[in-house]
């Protein structure tokens, strides 16, 4: 169980597009996890996807690259497909008809927390403990809502 731990600010993740963390999952493995702004007004401002591409395990976050972030959509390196940043779901290419793994955060007074009881959070930035190299994530999430 995750106490409610605070991320960054609202103001933060717009600012950088995107804000990368580090979590543990109950199954004692390490995700990489990205905050994206959203912009529907109706939703939080801030929404948190677990760092791989529905299709295969592609980072959507790759160190030194970043995200690509176009439209409200988050774009795949890999093969191009999008996914709305508020919702997580593709509706293009590869990846179409899926949606991206979600992580309970919440917002509040412009602060982003987490609060996934399935999600510690260890640090900002990219898993230490991803050494494979093909910018795939160093294991399958157990992370599920
Ligand atoms: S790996 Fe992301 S669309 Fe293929």
């Amino acid at each position: 169980m995750s106490d409610r731990h605070r991320l960054t600010s609202v103001e933060t993740v717009e600012a950088e597009g995107t804000w990368l963390f580090t979590v543990r999952d109950n199954y004692d493995e390490d995700t990489e996890v990205l905050l994206v702004p959203c912009g529907d007004p109706d939703r939080e401002a801030v929404e948190a996807w677990v760092n791989r591409c529905t299709h295969e395990a592609q980072k959507l976050y790759r160190e030194g690259v970043g995200a690509v972030l176009r439209g409200g959509e988050v774009i795949c390196p890999k093969h191009g497909s999008s996914f709305d940043t508020c919702s997580g779901y593709c509706d293009n290419g590869e990846a179409a008809e899926t949606t991206l793994v979600s992580v309970e955060t919440e917002v509040e007074d412009g602060q982003v927390y987490l609060t996934d009881e399935d999600a510690r959070f260890l640090y900002e930035g990219p898993s230490l403990s991803d050494d494979d190299g093909d910018g795939g994530p160093s294991s399958t999430s157990h992370i599920s809502l």
